[in-house]
């Protein structure tokens, strides 16, 4: 036997007043007396009512809630920043709807379209990091902020990080502790970050007066395993970098795995510096020496974005850079000039 809706019309005759009174002290969209708002709320907890969020949706054409796609959210970048979402929209009453895209770009656009149908407020999107002709249509749909990877083509409100001084700053840390080879594993190549970092990579090298040699930069995958692969063949090289720079935090752990399975030390054998600064550089033996990005400043931002995004949705497109910090802990060392 369906368990009977308790509905506005019986929490107004259990209180003795107008269904349209009960829909003011619930909404809070008109001034009702003290003593009959309290028989309302009084009424409603005998009879256990819970408003109806798709019947208020319907009505106020919003549903409170926010929808994100992120690449990997197993990922502690991502991870960290969608708990600085969630965080800011339960502070502004808003819930959230994660989803996952694992990088590819069908499930990208899919979720998308599912938290459209959803009727999802606004969006955030991680993106896989590829404009495109379908991701712009759907895009239109929706107040969007894309966060992290910039995407050609769309018009919505842009939050990114200095990725180009990030890479540059890991880079000219290792030139001052005397490195002169220095590996570069770096990310996805459909990725702006990677990219920007790469070139802040080159940019150092060539202020130093050091050339860029392709043998040194491997192509990874923002994960642990691209990290511990890129490691193996750089440290197998003739000539073996006395340094690396992994465009993220993941990989540059899976550096430290590789080069402890071959017998060399971090930092006394080699040096590594990655970049994020999630929970994951601390955690690590010996800890990180890595680029930090402001995840939680990003999470909270983003949310704020799409929510003045959706209370003015004719505003020209923002696009905001927040700068990112190198951060010096235990696995970069001075190289220790022993002729090689
Ligand atoms: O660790 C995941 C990486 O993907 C981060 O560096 C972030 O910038 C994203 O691009």
């Amino acid at each position: 036997m369906p368990r009977h809706l308790v509905t506005i019309r019986d929490v107004a005759q259990r209180a003795g007043v107008s269904t349209s009174t009960v829909s003011h002290v619930i909404n809070g969209t008109r001034f009702v007396s003290p003593e009959l708002a309290e028989r309302v709320r009084e009424a409603m907890a005998e009879l256990r009512y819970q408003p109806n969020a798709v019947a208020r949706s319907l009505r106020r054409r919003e549903t409170l809630t926010l929808g994100m796609v992120v690449p990997d959210n197993a990922n502690p970048f991502f991870a960290m920043m969608a708990r600085a979402v969630e965080d800011t929209c339960y502070r502004q009453g808003y819930s959230l709807i994660l989803t996952n895209s694992e990088g590819d770009l069908g499930r990208e656009l899919a979720n998308i379209n599912v938290l459209v149908a959803k009727q999802v407020d606004g969006l955030i999107l991680a993106a896989v990091g590829l404009g495109s002709r379908d991701l712009q249509r759907v895009l239109r749909q929706v107040p969007t902020v894309v966060v992290d990877r910039e995407l050609s083509g769309i018009q919505a409100d842009t939050l990114l990080v200095d990725n180009f001084d990030g890479g540059y700053q890991a880079t000219r840390h290792l030139i001052e502790l005397g490195h002169r080879r220095i590996g570069c594993i770096t990310g996805p190549s459909v990725t702006t970050p990677s990219a920007e970092r790469v070139t802040g990579y080159r940019r150092a090298l060539s202020e130093a007066g050091l050339p860029y040699e392709e043998t040194l930069v491997v192509r990874g995958d923002f994960q642990f395993a691209g990290g511990y692969e890129g490691a193996q063949a750089l440290l197998s090289l003739p000539q073996p970098p006395t340094a690396i720079f992994a465009c993220n935090d993941l990989m540059a752990v899976g550096a430290i795995a590789a080069a402890a399975a071959l017998g060399r030390r971090v930092p006394d054998d080699l040096s590594v510096v990655g970049f994020d600064d999630t929970i994951l550089a601390s955690y690590v033996t010996p800890a990180l020496t890595t680029v930090a990005q402001p995840i939680a400043d990003i999470g909270r931002l983003a949310t704020e974005m799409v929510l003045q995004r959706v209370q003015a949705p004719t505003d020209p497109p923002v696009r905001r850079v927040l700068p990112t910090r190198l951060v010096i802990r235990q696995s970069t060392r001075a190289l220790v000039d022993d002729g090689r």
